[in-house]
């Protein structure tokens, strides 16, 4: 078995967007190459409208109609995903991906008790498959498991709703998990037991990118940081050293704005992200950046490997 997952290359989307009457299209990614080894959490992190959801909506195929996929590959085990048509990709969405959504009521009908739905992806009821649901319950540490299955989702908590969520995944036997910002709606205890339920996903051998704004999350549960800024991979590196030895300006300033960085500006850095319609030429993070250099405003930087990290960052030009 090849050690990457998933392997995401020289990937653009984009958006129409009318603006001032005419419409145009906008980059939302621009040419992202990332892989993720297979059996380790990875984050991938950055402010708000860098351009997040619109990566792991893109993996999923659930992006929206003004979108467009300009160019690149996904390959989920070396299939290009993006080649597969709609009613192939529907025997991997789901089933071999599976999502963890922010918010859980979202992906949870509210007709039909947990045991229905949670059969429903099994796509039959038998007695087997209601061991199989209970014992995924089970592994979620859901101690009343026959009270769950006979509630509607309006009747659990936004954390048992979750674990229902990762229970499914677990029944499904997903491979690969893209946690969309799992535990923002959720309290500190309820979000570290969630995301301890993630470590013993990865203990069972699946795969997880997991989506957030919260760096502090970071060091404790991810192997590998991706940090995005304005559709771009601006440094990746294993988180430890990431943490140890922050190399891009913007990934200091997110570090620096620790605990959190949801619907807060940055103190520590000018300005706010511009939104995708703003062309920017150079390094897109320049008119934020206290180092930037004459360069900066003209050319944009490419995304190189320096050591254990990649950064894309005029300041380390000389290191080459
Ligand atoms: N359907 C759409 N039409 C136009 N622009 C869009 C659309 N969806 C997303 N965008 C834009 O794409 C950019 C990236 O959005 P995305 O939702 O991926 O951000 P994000 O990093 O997930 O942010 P958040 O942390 O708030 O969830 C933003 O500027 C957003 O406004
Ligand atoms: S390329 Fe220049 S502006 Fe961009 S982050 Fe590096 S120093 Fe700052
Ligand atoms: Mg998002």
């Amino acid at each position: 078995m090849k050690n990457n997952i998933l392997e995401i290359k020289n990937l653009s989307v984009g958006f129409n967007i009318e603006l001032n009457n005419i419409e145009n299209f906008f980059y939302a990614l621009n040419s992202i190459n990332l892989t993720f080894e297979r059996n380790k959490i990875h984050a991938l992190a950055g402010e708000s409208g860098c351009g997040k959801s619109v990566l792991i909506n893109t993996v999923l195929k659930l992006l929206p109609k003004n979108s467009l996929v300009k160019s690149g590959e996904i390959l989920f085990n070396d299939v290009d995903i993006l080649k597969l048509k709609d009613s192939e990709f529907r025997k991997i969405r789901g089933r071999k991906i599976s999502l963890i959504p922010q918010d859980p009521f979202m992906s949870l009908n509210p007709l039909y008790t947990i045991q229905n739905q949670m059969l429903e992806v099994l796509s039959e009821n038998s007695k087997e498959n209601i061991e199989k649901i209970k014992w995924a319950l089970n592994e979620v540490r859901i101690k009343n498991i026959d009270n769950v299955l006979k509630s509607y989702p309006h009747e659990l908590s936004g954390g048992m709703k979750q674990r229902v969520i990762i229970a499914m995944s677990l029944v499904q036997n997903a491979e690969l998990i893209l946690a969309d910002e799992p535990t923002t709606a959720l309290d500190v205890s309820v979000s570290n037991s969630i995301l301890n339920l993630l470590l013993d996903l990865k203990e069972k051998g699946k795969t997880i990118i997991l989506i957030t704004h919260d760096l502090s999350i970071v060091s404790n549960y991810c192997d590998t940081t991706s940090i995005m800024y304005l559709g771009d991979i601006v440094e990746r590196a294993d988180s430890a050293e990431l943490f140890k030895n922050p190399m891009h300006p913007y990934t200091k300033a997110l570090l620096n704005a620790l605990p959190t960085i949801r619907g807060k500006r940055l103190e520590n850095i000018k300005g706010q992200i511009s939104p995708i319609t703003d062309i920017i030429n150079g390094c897109k993070f320049h008119k934020r950046c206290s180092n930037e250099m004459e360069i900066c405003k003209e050319k944009k930087p490419s995304l190189l490997n320096y050591n254990c990290h990649q950064v894309s960052c005029w300041l380390y030009k000389d290191l080459t």
